[in-house]
Parts: structure tokens; C-alpha cells; sequence
């Protein structure tokens, strides 16, 4: 077995840092570490400090083929050694981030990560003052992943006033990860070539009466692979308030190359304390999957969400997985300080329409940020009447600050119940089952008085109570909301 390096320049041993460049002007940088015996070739890919390694390796020639990952995940390297370089073509199963590049020699210090910045003792960052109700808006990632850029922002900023989007509240248009080029000598932060000119694009976007949102990490790259705010804290956020940007979103990432899971607090007060700095009003939004408890110190460090899952997919198994197991910290959304179960997948074309207002209704019955993640410049009339439903969005918004609770289980249905304002009540029928059900609450069961008055909020209808109860007929995957009175 050849130590790396020692035998560096036996063909296509040793370690290369692999630059395969994007169109906007970045590179996806992976480290290899080969080594070849015979025709076998063995060794990892390391992408954003994590390590993967080579299975199926072989070599014939001067051309080599390897995968690593696992089958979900799998990304397959073919290439040739020419002269001191290689040359190499990378491809996904998903077909994300596939491209070609070069290889050139490296080093193993040069893979490492970089030594941990001195955490702060931790200490309350005062309240912002934000997001008294749910932050509502957009956010590219979840239609556009790293394919977003400035005509499409200000394409996106444009539908959402001329749909009515904005209209029913939804204010924040959020560019999520790949708008980041690097630090320049002086330490600002630059965008890459798809954002020319971010202060103009905030100029914009807020000429149509909206507000705009920023994507960073506090590692050295983002979950994309793009450059990370790590040890650039404080003249990020300040480059971030020059702009005139009004939310950030900060996902953990390569952060956990450096860090403990246990520093996340400290790591996350760095940043809120450096937006409060600024003195900008800017929404603190946390993103590092749930963990650690963030409901319980997100608020401390300043934010005012915290993402309470890994990432949603536009598929029933993960909406609703993500929507179901998100009752029991319902307790810890607070004014200004709210659980994020992940962005909306509403109109992305993954889940029926009845699957849609069942996303909508559990979002809205938990509190949630609404950040819608279609394409608003293209919507379906279902899309639009769900995303709008401005009855739903009142459930969401609603200020009385009550959690939802399980009210009962029958069958496969899910009976929740939340108070609301005005002596108001709000119960979702959740029908998880792949066949329509009925389902019956009485009163008693929810110690109600038989209400005077009830809507249903998807079919806009008054509807007629029953002394002792309300049985409802629901479709598989679907959802009845009603408001009581
Ligand atoms: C993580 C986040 C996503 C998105 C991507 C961007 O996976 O959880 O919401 O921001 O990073 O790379």
C-alpha cells in the first residue's frame, strides 16, 4: 500500500485536488486520494471535508473509472492521467453538480479543515424585534437548487406581486446557496458571476415592496460547496446590511468539520451578534436540521426560526414523515422565535394537490414559516389556491401563540386541535391513509361546547355542526380544516 505521497508520482497514486468549474465562475472542489495496484485502483473523494470511499476502481492504461457513495447517492469519476494532471468527468445518479475538470497534485494538509475560531462565552443576543407572526415569502432552493440567479430573483420578484402572492403576505424573496463567489484580499465577501450586482438586486426587489434574503454557513462552504462566512462573521453580515438584505438563512454544513454539535450555540451567536451589530433589521433564520434541541436556545442566539428537520423532498414519504413528528415541540414556537419543519413544496409536481393543502394544513396548524418553493411565475390554478388560501394563511399567522394538539386518532386519521383568536378554534382531520376515511370528534372528546358557527377552510363553505360532534369524510392523503366558533 503506497502512504499517499510517498509514492506521489507512481502513476495515479497520491492526492489531487480535482477543480471542475461551474458556469458562474466557482469550482466544485473535491480532493482524491488514489492508489493504484495493477489495474485496481483504491482510495476516497473527499467533498466539503467528508470522505467517501472508492469502490469499483479500475484502471486501463492511462484511463481510470470509480464510484463512491452508497446507491442513493452514488457519483461516478471516469478520466485519464495526461502528463502530470488528469483529467476527469464526474456524474451523479441524480444528475445534479455533474461536470469535468482537472486534477492537479496535492497535499493532505491541504484537505484538512481549518482550526476552530475561539467560541464566545454564550450570553442572550437581544430579541430583533422580527417575525411576530411566521416569516412568509419565497426561497430558490427547493425548484431551482444552485441554478438561481439575478433575472430570475427579479423574474420571481415581479410574479410574486402579479400573482397575488404578495398579497397574501408572502414578502420575503430568499436566495438560498450558489449566489457566493469568495473573500476577496480585503475580506468581503463577493458573488459569483450570476449575481453582478447584489445591492441593485435588493434595490429591486424592494422597489416592488418586498423584502430579499441571503443564504450563508458558518463553515467555509455551504452545503453546495460555495464559500461559507467561517471566520468572516462579522464583515459578512456587515456587507449583508450594505446591500440592504433583510433575512439570512444560515445552514450548519461544513461547519460540522470543525465543530462539535455541542458548539452550535456559540457558532450561532457569532452571526446573531454581528446581524444585531449592524443595526439592519434582518431575519435570523437557523438552519442546522434539528439538532441539539434548538428549540430549546435558537431564540438565544438571536434567531427567529430554526429548522426542525433535515430537507423536505417533494414526495408524500418526506412531507408528511417531516409534518407527522412535529406536534410534540410545537410548544417551543414562540412570537418571533418559530420551529421550521424545511420550505414548501407546494406546485413543485412531486405530490397530488390533495397531498399540497394536507403540506399547507399541517405547516399552517404548526406555526411554520410559509417559504413558498415553486416557480410562482408559472403557477397551476391549484397551486395558486393553495398557496393564497388566505383562510389557511390566517391559522398560520394567527397571533394567539397556542400550540396545536393531538386531539385523537381513529383509523388512520389524525384529529389536531389548536385555539385560536377570538374564542376561535382550529381542527385538522389528517387523513395519513392511502383510502378515504371517515372520522368522527365529538365535542366532549375535546371538551368544546357544540360550536355555533364552522367553515371549512378548503372548501370555503359554512358548514352545519351536529349536536355532539362533526364526522368528516377524508381523502387518502387529505385534509379537512374547519374553523369553530
Ligand atoms: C442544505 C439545506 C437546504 C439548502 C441546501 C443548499 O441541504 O438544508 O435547505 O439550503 O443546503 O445547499
Amino acid at each position: 500500500m503506497c502512504t499517499l505521497g510517498a509514492c506521489s508520482h507512481s502513476g495515479l497514486s497520491g492526492t489531487w485536488l480535482l477543480r471542475a468549474p461551474h458556469q458562474d465562475g466557482t469550482f466544485r472542489e473535491s480532493f482524491l486520494q488514489l492508489s493504484q495496484q495493477g489495474n485496481k485502483l483504491t482510495g476516497s473523494v473527499t467533498y466539503n471535508y467528508r470522505k467517501a470511499e472508492i469502490s469499483d476502481g479500475t484502471v486501463e492504461g492511462n484511463k481510470f473509472h470509480f464510484v463512491v457513495g452508497n446507491a442513493r447517492r452514488q457519483r461516478t469519476f471516469e478520466g485519464s492521467l495526461e502528463g502530470d494532471h488528469l483529467t476527469v468527468h464526474e456524474s451523479s445518479a441524480n444528475g445534479r453538480n455533474s461536470g469535468s475538470g482537472e486534477a492537479t497534485r496535492s497535499t493532505e494538509e491541504a484537505m484538512a479543515p481549518p482550526k476552530p475560531q475561539p467560541l464566545p462565552a454564550l450570553h442572550d443576543v437581544p430579541d430583533n424585534g422580527l417575525a411576530r407572526t411566521p416569516p412568509m415569502g419565497w426561497n430558490s432552493w427547493n425548484h431551482f437548487h444552485t441554478a438561481i440567479d439575478d433575472k430570475t430573483v427579479r423574474e420571481m420578484a415581479d410574479a410574486m406581486v402579479t400573482s397575488g402572492m404578495k398579497d397574501a403576505g408572502y414578502i420575503y424573496i430568499n436566495i438560498d446557496d450558489a449566489w457566493e463567489l469568495e473573500h476577496d484580499a480585503g475580506g468581503n465577501i463577493v458573488p459569483n458571476k450570476k449575481f453582478p450586482d447584489m445591492k441593485a438586486l435588493a434595490d429591486y426587489v424592494h422597489s416592488k415592496g418586498l423584502k430579499i434574503g441571503i443564504y450563508s454557513s458558518p463553515g467555509p462552504k455551504t452545503c453546495g460547496g460555495y464559500e461559507g462566512s467561517f471566520g468572516h462573521e462579522k464583515a459578512d453580515a456587515e456587507m449583508y446590511a450594505k446591500w440592504g438584505i433583510d433575512y439570512l438563512k444560515y445552514d450548519w454544513c461544513s461547519a460540522g468539520a470543525i465543530y462539535k454539535d455541542a458548539d452550535m450555540r456559540p457558532v450561532y451567536q457569532v452571526m446573531g451578534d454581528a446581524l444585531k451589530a449592524t443595526g439592519r433589521p434582518i431575519v435570523f433564520s437557523l438552519c442546522q436540521y434539528g439538532r441539539e434541541d434548538v428549540w430549546t436556545w435558537g431564540a438565544k442566539v438571536g434567531g427567529n426560526s430554526w429548522r426542525t428537520t433535515g430537507d423536505i423532498s417533494d414526495n408524500w414519504k418526506s412531507m408528511s414523515t417531516i409534518g407527522f413528528k412535529q406536534l410534540s415541540i410545537a410548544p417551543y414556537a414562540k412570537v418571533g422565535h418559530w420551529n421550521d419543519p424545511d420550505m414548501l413544496e407546494i406546485g413543485n409536481g412531486g405530490m397530488s394537490d390533495e397531498e399540497y393543502r394536507t403540506h399547507m394544513t399541517l405547516w399552517s396548524m404548526l406555526r411554520s414559516p410559509l417559504l413558498a418553493g415553486n416557480d410562482v411565475r408559472s403557477m397551476s390554478d391549484a397551486t395558486k389556491a393553495i398557496l393564497m388560501n388566505k383562510e389557511v394563511i390566517a391559522i398560520d399567522q394567527d397571533s394567539l401563540g397556542a400550540p396545536a394538539q393531538l386531539a385523537k386518532t381513529e383509523g388512520d386519521v389524525e384529529i389536531w386541535i389548536r385555539p385560536l383568536q377570538g374564542s376561535a378554534t382550529g381542527l385538522a382531520f389528517f387523513n395519513k391513509g392511502d383510502q378515504p376515511a371517515q372520522a368522527k370528534l365529538s365535542w366532549s372528546e375535546v371538551k368544546l361546547k357544540k360550536p355555533k358557527k364552522a367553515r371549512d377552510l378548503w372548501s370555503h363553505k359554512d358548514v352545519k355542526l351536529s349536536s355532539d360532534g362533526y364526522s368528516a369524510k377524508v381523502p387518502a392523503h387529505g385534509t379537512v380544516l374547519l374553523k369553530v366558533q
